[in-house]
């Protein structure tokens, strides 16, 4: 009986990694394994890269959760941002639990990464609405209203400045591929973040992403009402969201 802990798997468009999670703290009980997500994204090839991480991992019997960079409809993915188009209506989650042979906690990346930030970290104890961002190869947003997730939300998708997402601009990918300094960059996310505030009057907003671990170079250039928090479990959120979540739906 695994009781305490569970295996996270995050799954983004840049790498996919896996930890076990002990799901009282939210504390990484292994290693965290990680692989460059597949070139094209393509579904067998991802689904292979979770093989080998979950069998790196062992821990046969725990609950897995795995998180998505795409909208997740019971169990279906239903966009395809930064992966193959071949996901867009497809069964991901019957396939994951065909191809490894257990069941599964299925949920998008940047919802396990919100999950996470309200029960162990930056979002926990709030009681308005909390937008977590994640900044990498896209922008993900996670909905938190009185500690309950409203899931898929999807505002990196925002048209922006002529672009039908506003991530093609500035996620921290796009800040690379347009060669922003920092101070730049942290100007642009502002008028997001503005823009956001005055549709959704969050109480606080959460920074999350690879680039949380390193707040300093860019936070001090959003200059928004709102107050700003980062993110806690920096890079691990997701991990740490997706094994919660599947221990909850176990727990039922
Ligand atoms: C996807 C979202 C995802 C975000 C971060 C976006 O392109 O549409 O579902 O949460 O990237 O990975």
């Amino acid at each position: 009986m695994t009781a305490h802990k569970a295996v996270g798997v995050d799954i983004g468009g840049t790498g996919v990694k896996a930890a076990l999670v002990d799901v009282e703290t939210g504390e990484l009980l292994s290693e965290r394994h990680k692989v460059a997500t597949p070139k094209g994204g393509e579904p067998e090839d991802i689904v292979a890269a979770v093989t080998r991480l979950l069998s790196a991992i062992g821990e046969p019997d725990a609950e897995v959760g795995i998180t998505f960079p795409a909208i997740v409809r019971q169990g279906k993915t239903m966009s395809a941002a930064n992966v193959s188009d071949r996901w867009i209506g497809l069964d991901a989650e019957s396939l994951f639990e065909k191809s490894l042979g257990r069941d599964i906690t299925f949920v998008n990346d940047a919802d396990a990464a919100g999950v996470a930030e309200q029960q162990y970290g930056a979002a926990k104890d709030q009681q308005g609405l909390v937008i977590v961002t994640t900044l990498g190869t896209g922008i993900g947003t996670a909905f938190i209203y009185r500690g309950v997730l409203q899931p898929n939300t999807e505002l990196g998708h925002l048209h922006w400045k002529g672009t039908d997402s506003a991530e093609t601009l500035l996620s921290a990918r796009a800040r690379e591929r347009r060669d922003l300094g920092w101070r730049e960059w942290g100007g642009e996310l502002a008028e997001y973040y503005r823009h956001l505030e005055l549709l959704f009057s969050p109480e606080l907003f959460v920074i999350s992403g690879g680039v949380s671990k390193r707040p300093d170079r860019f936070v001090p250039f959003i200059d928004i009402a709102t107050p700003i928090a980062i993110a806690k479990l920096k890079n691990n959120a997701g991990i740490i969201g997706a094994a919660h979540l599947a221990h909850l739906a176990n727990a039922r």
